[in-house]
């Protein structure tokens, strides 16, 4: 199959912006790398370079955590009211609203996703959450504690709780949703009133770097947010082990969760982590079958499988297992596979041709275990871009390793079931625990499934439905805290006991 990438216009900013080396911002400043050194950012639709990043290293990420440090210990950061800070944040996210545009075409150039998905999903939910989280600004409070000391009974005494920022953080987020995961990640931490130093990942450097310029021109006082671009193993592993970070946000592999666990003991600083997923979608024989085939077949397709919470193991009651297989392999085989840029595009291209590999490999794996692909299974075509077939796998075995290790591509393993008991125990029976997905008319069903499914999240009769308000976040080896909602205000401040005797 051809996959077209005609010539598409780009918006003379954007076309400017990625035309020159892209700076790193440290201390309010755009600057080179220490090293001098830049690396490529690719196109994913083209394998073409797009732009030349700074390569921020273990110098780079110092400089940006001492201005972090100074930013939050004496700048006016720290005697900035809350509701300033509520204000500066809000002024942010309109400052985005009104490059709106710019983002989406940064997003989709970068990553690869659709550019109709980065206008009406990516770009939104971040100024949604920067919103959301500038109205937590004025709202962080404390509590009066009554103290009783039986053993001191004559003495009295008043206490109470602050609740007080964390201080300098450091984030390093994934390539999947570039923006998103930074707007998840900064602004909370922000309306908690930490400084940051954020590393974007090395494949979708871009749209960070251009939020970085709305927070120097909305007026963020000098260090409170830096952006050092580099590399997992360099910028990132220096970031997560810096003696002067009191606490480090991790989204990405659980692999990678593990060493930045680690990195973390030198300093002892607070970890919290948002990692891989396999999650179960299950359909019931007496679920509304239109709505369950499209929500299981957008569950894993959606932004190209390219999701930690992807509905990738599907599983259906037997009765009507062949229906709900048809349906959804019939909606893979509709998608509008090409460029993001393309009006008509539903799918893109994969991140990276490590990506491409990578789910290519399980493939690989998964039809030479005895699987079989009803539709997909393989890369598209023979563009140079990193399109691969939106997949489902049918006779799969629950202990094969593409039923128990995470693919982030589009493809969907699909078995049946006879008895919700047993359903249960398989459903759960993966490292991870961040989603699932139930498709039942019977309400009372689906709350008793809701309440066994070791997950931090579960969807009933909807799926991959994020909102500012509601806390994400995994079970098991999917990660530690939750993000968003009032949830995520506990990893960005600690709370501080103040008792005077009376
Ligand atoms: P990764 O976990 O290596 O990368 C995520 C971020 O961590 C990037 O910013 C990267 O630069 C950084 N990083 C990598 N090694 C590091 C280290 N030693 N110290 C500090 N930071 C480090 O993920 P990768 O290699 O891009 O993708 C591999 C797999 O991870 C994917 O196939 C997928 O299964 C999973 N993944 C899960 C994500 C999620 O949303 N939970 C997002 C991205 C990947
Ligand atoms: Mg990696």
């Amino acid at each position: 199959m051809g996959i077209a990438v005609s010539p598409i216009q780009i918006d003379s900013r954007v076309s400017d912006f990625i035309s020159k080396p892209r700076k790193m911002l440290i201390d309010g400043k755009w600057m080179d790398a220490a090293s001098g050194k830049t690396f490529p950012t690719y196109n994913p639709a083209t394998g073409e370079v797009l732009a030349q990043v700074a390569e921020g290293d273990r110098q780079d990420i110092d400089a940006a955590v001492q201005a972090a440090r100074k930013a939050f210990d004496s700048g006016p950061w720290s005697q900035m009211t809350p509701s300033d800070r509520g204000k500066l944040i809000w002024k942010l996210a309109d400052l985005m609203e009104q490059h709106l545009e710019e983002f989406a075409t940064i997003e989709t150039l970068d990553n690869g996703k659709p550019l109709t998905v980065a206008r009406a999903a990516d770009v939104p939910l971040a100024i949604d959450m920067f919103r959301y989280m500038a109205g937590w600004a004025t709202k962080l409070e404390g509590t009066t504690i009554p103290i009783s000391m039986p053993h001191a009974a004559n003495s009295s005494y008043f206490a109470y709780t602050l609740r007080e920022p964390v201080g300098v953080v450091g984030q390093i987020i994934p390539w999947n949703f570039p923006l998103l995961m930074a707007a998840w990640k900064l602004a909370p931490a922000l309306a908690c009133g930490c400084t940051v130093v954020l590393k974007p990942a090395e494949q979708t450097p871009l749209s960070a770097l251009f939020l970085g310029e709305l927070f120097v021109e909305a007026g963020f006082p000098n260090g409170v947010v830096n952006i050092v671009p580099g590399f997992g193993e360099t910028a990132g592993a220096a970031l997560a082990a810096h003696e002067l970070v009191d606490k480090i946000a991790f989204t990405g592999s659980t692999e990678v969760g593990k060493l930045i666990v680690n990195a973390a003991t030198g300093n002892l600083k607070k970890v919290s982590l948002e990692l891989g997923g396999k999650s179960p979608n299950v359909v019931f024989k007496d679920a509304d079958l239109n709505g369950a085939i499209s929500g299981s077949a957008s569950a894993i397709f959606f932004n190209q499988g390219q999701t930690c919470c992807a509905g990738s193991r599907l599983f259906v009651e037997r009765s009507v297992f062949d229906q709900v297989i048809e349906g959804v392999a019939a909606k893979a085989k509709k998608i509008n596979v090409g460029s993001g840029l393309e009006p008509k595009t539903a799918m893109g291209p994969l991140v990276s041709e490590e990506q491409l590999q990578r789910v290519c490999n399980y493939l690989e794996i998964g039809l030479s275990e005895g699987a079989t692909a009803v539709t997909g299974g393989k890369k598209m075509g023979d563009s140079k871009g990193y399109f691969v077939e939106p997949t489902v796998l049918v006779n799969t075995k629950d202990d094969m390793r593409v039923v128990q290790e995470e693919i982030f591509g589009p493809v969907v393993t699909a078995v049946p079931f006879d008895d919700p008991e047993e359903l249960m125990a398989r459903a759960n029976s993966t490292i991870y625990g961040l989603a699932a997905g139930i498709w039942t008319k019977d309400i009372s069903k689906a709350h008793r499934l809701a309440a066994s499914l070791r997950a931090g999240t579960v969807w009933i009769n909807c799926y991959n439905v994020f909102d500012a308000a509601l806390p994400f976040g995994g079970y098991k080896q999917s990660g530690w805290g939750r993000e968003m909602g009032k949830d995520v205000l506990q990893l960005y401040t600690q709370t501080k006991a103040v008792c005077t005797r009376l």
